[in-house]
């Protein structure tokens, strides 16, 4: 049979992270052993019951077994600019500033495509969800990566970015709650990167998947939309994977600028035939509804959150104790590169971490714990690394 060589932008491609953990990790399950998988942020905690009788009542209906509307049903956009002006007291227009994806990863891998022209530079801060320099690169892109460090609390620097790079970027991508290292990112810092960016014309994509996953009500991150003036320059993403535990669902959303919103509407128009009616039906009843059942995850997993954080604190693994996310961000201990100290884990516990360099060279030396196991699971977790 002939083996057909793949285009450039996929043979100089790395294994996609998670993909190649899947694979690591079920090399130490054929052997028998018992997996703890923090690994992928993937909720543990099923659909809550109301939305998936939503989906079997819509799953009903004729009319949602035609092609949907390629930029989503505007009863679903309409449900995302009514929840987004509950909870950040932003207004959206559901016609024009919202458009339905497939997962929040689809609309990040799409959108690139839509405002890069081949040797357009783009801005990505990095330790990053791996997603946004490869959508750069598949648009013909080149990426410029902003470091995010432990000493500027894992914020860009956004006056070391120099002039030349800010003129020349057509886009820049942040993530707050940020994923790998949990950071969350302030009112003021978002007032200063739209006035940058609108001062150089560049896009702002920011990722905003982990927005409802905070531990304390003080610590409620924002929307970059809530700052003035940031509809000039900004599209948001967003998703109802970690809020409602529906990551197999496929259902997200982008928001913000129109024009932005009506370049990625574009690409999706040619690339899919959007998502199904009865899975936006569904996400209609849980960005109603939710809330809730939200508070109860939450509670989940600051539970979590204080037992691991605990548990690492113990055994002398230094970490930051995360306000957001399902992540907890933790430095390798002395004598391990990340991917040293990751793969002994796997293979001489059976515990699956991911090391901090998959996400970029500024994440060596650490490794990322994902929150979606039980409590005592986690507890099991850190009690076989301490006996590495
Ligand atoms: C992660 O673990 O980084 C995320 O769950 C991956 C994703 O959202 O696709």
């Amino acid at each position: 049979m002939a083996d057909f060589p793949f285009a450039d932008r996929l043979a100089a491609l790395p294994p996609y992270l998670f993909a190649g953990i899947d694979k690591a990790k079920a090399a130490v399950a054929a052997r028998g052993v018992d997996i703890i998988s923090l690994g992928i942020g993937d909720p543990d905690m099923p659909t809550p019951d109301f939305i998936i009788e939503a989906l079997h009542e819509a799953a009903r209906k004729p009319a949602n077994h035609q092609y949907p509307s390629y930029v989503g049903m505007l009863s679903f956009r309409q449900a995302v600019a009514d929840w987004y002006g509950r909870r950040f007291g932003v207004s959206l227009d559901a016609a024009e500033e919202v458009v339905t994806l497939i997962g929040s990863k689809e609309g990040i891998a799409h959108f690139p495509m839509a405002f890069i022209n081949p040797g357009d530079l783009a801005l990505v801060c990095t330790p990053n969800y791996p997603v946004y320099n490869v959508a750069v690169n598949f648009a013909g892109g080149e990426v410029e990566y902003v470091p995010l460090t432990d000493e500027n609390d894992f914020l860009p620097d956004l006056d070391a970015i120099s002039e030349a790079s800010w003129t020349r970027a057509k886009m820049i991508f942040v993530n707050y709650p940020n994923n790998p290292t949990a950071a969350t990112a302030s009112k003021e810092f978002y007032r200063k990167l739209v006035d940058r960016a609108r001062e150089t014309g560049t896009i702002v994509l920011n990722d905003a998947a982990y927005t409802e996953m905070y531990f304390d009500p003080a610590d409620k991150p924002c929307s970059i939309l809530e700052v003035p003036g940031a509809k000039d320059v900004a599209i948001e993403f967003h998703s109802l994977s970690k809020t409602f535990n529906m990551t197999g669902w496929r259902i997200g959303m982008a928001v913000g600028n129109p024009s932005l919103v009506k370049g990625l509407g574009k690409i999706k128009e040619n690339v899919d035939s959007g998502a199904f009616q009865a899975v936006q039906e569904a996400g209609i009843a849980a960005l109603a509804q939710g809330e809730p059942l939200v508070d109860g995850f939450r509670k989940v997993y600051r539970e979590r959150r204080d037992a691991i954080c605990a548990a690492l604190s113990k055994i002398g693994i230094s970490h930051r104790v995360p306000k957001a996310s399902v992540f907890v961000w933790a430095k390798v201990p002395q004598g391990f590169t990340s991917a040293e100290f990751c793969t002994s884990v796997l293979e001489r516990t059976g515990v699956v971490v991911t090391p901090g360099n998959g996400f970029g060279a500024p994440g060596e030396g650490y490794f990322r714990i994902s929150l979606t196991v039980p409590t005592p699971r986690l507890e099991e977790a850190v009690s076989r690394i301490a006996s590495l």
